[in-house]
């Protein structure tokens, strides 16, 4: 299958690693010129080819600040995902009814919706102008808000309302806004000795591969196992692809069966 995704330009957010790199590794397969965004590079990412540009998007005036460089670099943009995201469980804040202090959900918002916000702010111009496509990178837990921080889940389904108001209201204008939604997915907030698992078994006084283990099962994923990145880096193609024109507002869900709703 053609995506027609050959010669398009595209910029990825979180892109040093996880679903990031796997997004930027699968666009460049199909002939797209990539520019990858996160704080720090990694070899893996090197390893590509794909342009790098070093923001935290997390600050205010991060994310417009990447954008005028990759602008720089070549003003036409064709498609933007917003894959930055996740975030670790703030100190003390499992014994906190509310999963942090407001600093906590402060920063987790920055990153989680606010990156997202500004970056598609400082790009849509650019968007507009290519008649071209956004993915957000949302997460199961915005619509199950269960066992992770609520501050994570209430922003990711912040970035799921935004997603899909600006689907509505920039249609017109020829840019078409979509959403991907993972389920647990093999990347380093689950596997990594600093990441989101480890630090809620670290808690739960019980070992990472032990948690890890079961929480395939636990969330409801009928595979019992972790989604791979690429699988939502496919998803991500397949939604920004102008062969897909129909394909506006929508929220795919590539979760392993973990969202039990119809
Ligand atoms: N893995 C899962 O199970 C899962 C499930 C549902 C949803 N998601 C969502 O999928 C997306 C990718 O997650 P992942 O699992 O691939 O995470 P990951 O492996 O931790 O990678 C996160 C990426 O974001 C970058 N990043 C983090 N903070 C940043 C900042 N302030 N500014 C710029 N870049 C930043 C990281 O690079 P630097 O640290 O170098 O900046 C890295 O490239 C996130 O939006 C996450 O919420 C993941």
């Amino acid at each position: 299958m053609d995506l027609q995704l050959a010669g398009k330009r595209v910029l990825v957010t979180g892109a040093s690693k996880g679903i990031g790199l796997a997004i930027v590794r699968a666009y460049l397969a199909e002939g797209a010129s990539v520019t990858a965004v996160s704080r720090r590079r990694t070899g893996e990412l090197d390893a590509t080819g794909a342009t790098f540009v070093s923001a935290d998007l997390s600050v205010p005036d991060g994310p417009r600040r990447a954008v005028e460089t990759v602008l720089a670099a070549d003003p036409r943009l064709d498609v933007l995902v917003n894959n930055a995201g996740g975030g670790t469980v703030p100190d003390g804040a499992l014994e906190d009814s509310l999963d942090g202090a407001d600093v906590d959900w402060a920063a987790t918002f920055a990153l989680n919706l606010g990156a997202a916000v500004e970056t598609t702010r400082a790009a849509l111009p650019a968007l507009v102008e290519a008649r071209g496509a956004i993915v957000n990178i949302s997460s199961d837990t915005a619509r199950r808000p269960l066992g992770v921080p609520l501050h994570y889940a209430a922003a990711k389904a912040a970035l799921n309302a935004f997603s899909r108001g600006l689907a509505e209201k920039v249609a017109g204008v020829g840019v078409r806004v979509n959403v991907v939604t993972p389920s647990g997915t093999r990347t380093d907030l689950m596997e990594g000795a600093d990441g989101y698992v480890a630090q809620v078994a670290a808690h739960l006084g019980i070992g990472h591969a032990d948690l890890l283990a079961a929480l395939p099962a636990q969330s409801g994923m009928v595979t019992g196992r972790l989604i791979e990145p690429d699988e939502i880096a496919r998803a991500v193609l397949l939604l920004s692809s102008p062969t897909m024109p129909s394909a506006i507002g929508s929220n795919w869900a590539v979760d392993a069966g973990a969202l039990k709703t119809a």
